[in-house]
């Protein structure tokens, strides 16, 4: 078992930017689970399946032959072997990863291919279960959120810097329907593990999170 830091959180809370600066701070592999459940979900839209299938999901899902590998400190998703990353953040993707992430058999699949990462290789995990199920004795626990609004305007951002125009109104409401589907659903809800520590990063800059976890890490590993 390496050494690793489990960050879960709601989707725009920062997660992802910050899980990789403090891996590469501390010579960690940064491991975005969340790109997983959006590779499985690219594989079953290229296999026709529709998100309520859930007897097609469960099926195809065994099929599925998805991997990791790292190119200069970059995770990439292997999905039969092709690079599928630039495939990954689109909303068709993101829409049917929160549909087919409640799946149980997904979730196993995925998850035990998580736990054998961190067992080779001290870890930066990001995702929603990792500190309650993936992996349970980490040390090293963060729940980081903010609130809707500053994680609409956050997205809103991103999305004009790439020249699209989006109704901010309208990125607020999608975040809290996905927060409320991501926290109720009966398989491993996004929650707070016990043990985690709580950061709000609303009126946080992104250097403050990352000083903020890197003194925790420290502390706790
Ligand atoms: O963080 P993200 O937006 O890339 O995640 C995509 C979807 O996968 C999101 O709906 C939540 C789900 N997910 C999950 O259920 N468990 C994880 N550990 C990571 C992501």
């Amino acid at each position: 078992m390496g050494k690793s830091i489990a960050i879960d959180g709601p989707a725009g809370a920062g997660k992802s930017t910050i899980a990789k600066m403090v891996a590469k701070e501390l010579g960690f592999i940064y491991v975005d689970t969340g790109a997983m459940y959006r590779a499985m979900a690219l594989y079953l839209i290229r296999r026709g399946i529709d998100a309520d299938d859930t007897a097609g999901i469960e099926k195809a899902c065994e099929d599925a032959d998805i991997s990791i590998s790292y190119e200069n400190d970059t995770q990439v998703i292997l999905l039969g072997g092709e690079n599928v990353n630039a495939f990954l953040r689109t909303e068709e993707v993101g829409n049917m990863a929160s549909v087919s992430s409640t799946n149980g058999k997904v979730r196993k699949k995925l998850v035990a291919l998580q736990q054998k990462l961190a067992d080779e290789k001290d870890v930066v995990m990001d995702g929603r279960d990792i500190g309650t199920v993936v992996l349970p004795n980490s040390r090293c626990k963060i729940y980081l959120t903010a609130s809707s609004a500053v994680r609409a305007k956050r997205r809103y951002d991103e999305l004009t810097e790439k020249g699209l125009r989006e109704d901010l109104a309208r990125i607020e409401e999608d975040i809290i329907k996905r927060d409320q589907r991501d926290m109720t659903r009966s398989n491993s809800p996004l929650r707070q593990a016990e043990d985690a520590v709580l950061i709000d990063s609303s009126d946080m800059t992104i250097d403050e999170v990352k000083d903020a976890i890197l003194t925790i890490a420290k502390e706790k590993l």
